[in-house]
């Protein structure tokens, strides 16, 4: 694990097909290609039922959610691009990161979140690009171990955002979403170590 570059899992917080977090994550993860090696993964392919205790108690973590933390625990670091819905993060997207917190026999406590390194981004058709998920969820990722590195980025009028290739038409953007990805590569090399 010397020199090669940082294996990122790559996500959006939406589940839908036409999402702009999955075009913004696309864009990020073009930008960032030279400096990370990214899985790129679609929430949806991890449909998963609402986390409830008794569920667990009787079936334990469901299969797509263990699929999800074992992609976790294989990769550095996240690179994450969420929706805001009413300020907070989407519920299908806390419910992911809930049952990526239940320990699993044999598995340190939170063993998929602690030791990595994220970067948040952020997109919506609004003038704050959905900042305000940001706040809620770099809360959520730092209080349960990952490293979120200061540097984000809020997509704003993201459906006006990008060309039909899928670059981003503001090249001030993609200055600063490359650089995002490059501080996310910097910080989980410098942890190595
Ligand atoms: C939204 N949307 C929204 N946008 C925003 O900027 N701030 C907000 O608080 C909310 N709240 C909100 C709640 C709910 C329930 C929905 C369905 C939507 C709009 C949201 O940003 C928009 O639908 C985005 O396109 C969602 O992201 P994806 O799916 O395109 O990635």
């Amino acid at each position: 694990m010397g020199n090669e570059k940082p294996r990122i899992l790559a996500f959006a917080g939406s589940l839908r097909k036409g999402s702009l977090n999955k075009k913004a994550l696309a864009a990020a993860v073009a930008l960032g290609r030279d400096v990370c090696d990214f899985t790129v993964v679609d929430l949806a392919a991890y449909a998963m039922p609402v986390y409830d205790g008794d569920l667990e108690e009787r079936d334990g973590v469901p299969e797509p959610a263990r699929r999800f933390k074992a992609l976790m625990k294989s990769h550095e670091g996240f690179l994450i691009s969420t929706p805001e819905y009413n300020s907070s993060i989407p519920g299908a997207f806390k419910n992911v990161i809930d049952w990526a917190s239940r320990p699993e026999e044999g598995e340190k406590s939170l063993e998929c979140f602690g030791g990595k390194t994220a970067a948040v981004m952020s997109a919506s058709p609004g003038a704050l690009g959905g900042l305000r998920s940001l706040v809620a969820l770099r809360a959520l990722l730092e209080h349960l171990g990952t490293l979120v590195v200061t540097q984000q980025f809020a997509v704003s009028k993201a459906h006006e955002a990008f060309n039909e290739d899928g670059t981003f038409k503001d090249a001030k953007a993609a200055q600063i979403v490359k650089g995002i990805t490059a501080r996310l590569a910097a910080v989980v090399v410098k942890l190595r170590s």
